[in-house]
């Protein structure tokens, strides 16, 4: 695709940058969208979605967002293993960037010796080789999986809105309101570089609730590789039964909540959430509420999450880290392979 082409990929602010370009790089084609309608037609019991790391975050995105309108249940699979209940009756849609991922080619391979209907979202590698090409969206490669988000996302919304007979989201217009509102953030307080300062030697706690839950988890792992901090993500209503009782350690540990407040919050949540941060303030935590203004779930989701995507890249900057490598992860491969042999 030609506006990808000019991304620096070795450069995880030009990457981050170009998120909304991303999200328009491509849905699958109609040839799969209709294999997929025709397979809903004769009859599904579920979706499973399965893959690992960066890969398995936009099925946890996409479960969320269409957890009140589709009918079939949508399962998220991060292992070698599929659980009992995938059956014939079932679609597996394997997503691994790299397409080499061990655990979803083993998920994959499980599916198609179960019988289940199988899609492949992949740039390549054995998963590509192994499936029926006619099933195979191919994305553009390149990228680091992590910085593929909207890419991934791209091919796989439009593939389970299909196998759930929803009308099919623009993404098109979504990528420009995206754009609109990176262009307003940067002249206003919204600077993504202010919120990096105020995390700045701090654990970034990342709280959300709903459709919101799946991208505090996607900040954490940001925080984690690009900025290469300890970072902690956090569900609504759950942390109320449970994290709450660790603001008791906010005064010896260095930790920084951030509410990821929605335009939905119902009275419920919102005096939830507000009556938890009042508690962290009582133990000497300073808590932040972060709003972005957005007119739909999706804008509101993929908004925050590009938003907190340049949070994490301008506090690697702030920290003098490099956002691109993940010599932590290198080493441990390295470390586990030593082991194995
Ligand atoms: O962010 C990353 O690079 C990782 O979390 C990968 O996504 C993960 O290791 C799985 O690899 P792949 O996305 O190629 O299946």
């Amino acid at each position: 695709m030609k506006e990808l082409e000019n991304i620096d990929t070795t450069d995880m602010k030009a990457m981050v940058a170009s998120f909304p370009q991303m999200l328009r790089s491509g849905a699958p084609s109609d040839e799969i969208l209709s294999k997929a309608e025709r397979i809903r037609k004769e009859g599904i019991d579920g979706i499973c979605l399965i893959g690992m790391g960066g890969s398995a975050i936009a099925g946890e995105i996409v479960k969320c967002l269409l957890a009140d309108s589709a009918e079939e249940p949508i399962l998220t699979i991060r292992d070698y293993v599929l659980p009992k209940t995938v059956d014939s009756r079932w679609v597996v849609v394997a997503v691994s960037y790299s397409g080499n991922t061990e655990e979803t080619i083993s998920g994959f391979k499980e599916a198609e010796s179960r019988g289940s209907s199988t899609f492949v979202i992949t740039t390549g590698g054995v998963l590509k080789d192994a499936s029926d090409e006619t099933r195979v969206h191919l994305m553009p490669a390149g990228f680091q999986p992590r910085a593929a988000l909207p890419i991934i996302f791209a091919g796989v919304l439009p593939l389970v809105e299909t196998l759930v007979n929803l009308k099919l989201t623009d993404l098109e217009k979504v990528s420009r309101n995206l754009e609109l509102a990176a262009t307003k953030w940067s002249s206003s307080n919204l600077k993504p570089g202010n919120l990096a300062m105020t995390l700045r030697n701090k654990i970034p706690v990342i709280i959300g609730w709903r459709h919101l839950i799946p991208v505090a988890y996607r900040a954490k792992c940001q925080f984690n590789e690009n900025s290469k901090v300890f970072a902690s993500s956090i569900q609504i209503p759950e942390m109320n039964h449970n994290e709450i009782e660790g603001t008791l350690s906010c005064k010896s540990h260095p930790i920084s909540p951030v509410f990821l407040r929605s335009r939905e919050e119902d009275e419920r949540t919102r005096i939830g959430i507000e009556s938890a941060a009042a508690i962290f303030e009582e133990n000497g935590c300073h808590p932040k509420h972060l709003s972005l203004k957005f007119d739909s779930r999706i804008e509101e989701t993929l908004g925050f999450i590009m938003y907190l995507d340049n949070v994490s890249v301008r506090l690697a900057e702030i920290s003098g880290v490099d956002p691109v490598s993940v010599e932590r992860i290198a080493q441990l491969k390295r470390k586990m392979g030593a082991r194995e042999k």
